[in-house]
């Protein structure tokens, strides 16, 4: 025992030790003499970081009393005597007329953490200090988890672990312009999560000693196709004529076209460009028997979506008649209320969006 060891050394080093382990010993409640009294309310802390020094502050009376230092009951220091076997402990001493007797504890551990005493040699009244280092962690997240791929309606659950010293809070947020918070805690339950719920999101773990440390987790929300937009369309003979066929599905979906019941394939005077949210049928040279109903099926593995337009014939414009055109569009996006509009503006307004749409 430390103690036992220091009364023995006491013998041999003289008098002064005597007294220092005589006044250490008195925080052992079971030899605390009559009428000495440890102070707690001298009780100091002292705050570190984990990895960072720390420096314990201690003075001696004089040029020639002598201290000592104590980890809990075992003795670091007795005067400049070393005692520890620990190399990152060293007395910091005077400078100046400050006689200083403090003591350096370098890359702090967590273990280093609690009650250290320095005893200063005292004829009449010992009066150790007593100082409580408190060793703070940075938080960090060591499990988060990981992307996934979830169908529209499915309920996720995700889950951030972190630790530090105090223990961090664990907190989320959806990484989108709203950056929505939810309530603090290591899970993130979203019950029938929606395709606007999709993307990124952060965890953060956030204690008082340091900046939080922040993971990320992407949330991929598939859903089946739904025709955003296809419209209805005036051609004239020999002209070029464009088929919009736009879609929102995830994953990205297949395009097919029909005309009637007959599927329409790329080749004589027709084009199909498939895109990522997008198909476009072009048809060069239009011919009698290409107008009539087209239909866009769009499919995913989630399921499939269908809408029908009409290719219908115009007459080719004259500066003078002013045609009233078939009602445009079952499309979301169309314009009723362009049936009056006269036919060269409304010529200028499919060529135009015949050029938009290629882009
Ligand atoms: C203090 O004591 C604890 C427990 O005995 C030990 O783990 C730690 O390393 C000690 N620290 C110093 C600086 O002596
Ligand atoms: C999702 O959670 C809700 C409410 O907790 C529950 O009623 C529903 O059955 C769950 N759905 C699935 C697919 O697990
Ligand atoms: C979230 O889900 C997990 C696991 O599915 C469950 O253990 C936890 O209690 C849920 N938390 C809340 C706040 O619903
Ligand atoms: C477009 O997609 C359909 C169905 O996936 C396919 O049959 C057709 O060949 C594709 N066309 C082009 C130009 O990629
Ligand atoms: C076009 O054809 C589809 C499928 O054949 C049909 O469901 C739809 O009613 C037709 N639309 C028009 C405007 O004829
Ligand atoms: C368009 O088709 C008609 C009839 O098939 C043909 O006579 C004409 O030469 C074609 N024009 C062009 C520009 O291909
Ligand atoms: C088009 O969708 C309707 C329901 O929206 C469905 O009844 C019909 O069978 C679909 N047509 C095709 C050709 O897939």
């Amino acid at each position: 025992m430390d103690i036992m060891i220091a009364v023995q050394d006491a013998c041999v080093s003289g008098q002064w030790l005597t007294a220092i382990i005589f006044s250490l010993c008195c925080f052992l409640p079971s030899c605390l003499p009559a009428g000495q009294t440890v102070d707690y309310s001298s009780l100091e802390s002292v705050v570190s970081r984990q990895g960072d020094t720390a420096l314990l502050r201690c003075y001696l009376l004089d040029g020639i009393s002598k201290g000592a230092w104590l980890n809990r009951s075992s003795i670091i220091f007795a005067g400049n005597d070393k005692w520890s076997v620990d190399p990152r402990v060293s007395i910091v001493s005077s400078v100046g007329d400050k006689h200083e007797y403090s003591l350096q504890i370098q890359k702090v551990d967590v273990t280093d953490d609690g009650l250290y005493t320095c005893s200063i040699q005292s004829e009449r009244n010992p009066r150790p200090k007593l100082l409580n280092l408190i060793v703070k962690v940075p938080p960090k997240i060591y499990d988060i988890s990981s992307d996934i791929t979830v169908n529209e309606g499915s309920n996720v659950s995700l889950i951030c672990t972190g630790s530090g010293k105090p223990e961090p809070t664990i907190s989320w947020r959806h990484i989108t312009p709203l950056a929505r918070k939810y309530d603090s805690g290591e899970y993130l339950n979203i019950t029938s999560i929606t395709r606007d719920q999709a993307g990124e999101y952060e965890c953060s773990a956030l204690n008082d000693i340091a900046s939080p440390d922040t993971k990320t987790v992407k949330v991929t929300v598939n859903f089946a196709p739904t025709i955003l937009e296809l419209r209805n369309q005036g051609v004239s003979l020999g002209r070029t004529v464009l088929l919009r066929c736009e879609a929102a599905a995830l994953p990205s979906p297949s395009f097919e076209w029909y005309k009637g019941e007959k599927r329409i394939l790329k080749g004589q005077g027709i084009d199909i460009k498939n895109l990522s949210s997008r198909s476009l049928l072009t048809v060069t040279n239009m011919t009698e028997d290409r107008y009539g109903n087209y239909t866009c099926i769009v499919t995913n593995k989630l399921g499939t979506a269908n809408a029908s337009v009409s290719l219908f014939p115009i007459i080719e414009p004259t500066t003078t008649s002013a045609v009233s055109s078939p009602a445009l569009s079952t499309a979301p996006y169309g314009s009723p209320g362009s049936a009056h509009i006269p036919l060269a503006c409304r010529y200028l307004v499919l060529a135009l969006s015949s050029f938009i749409s290629v882009y």
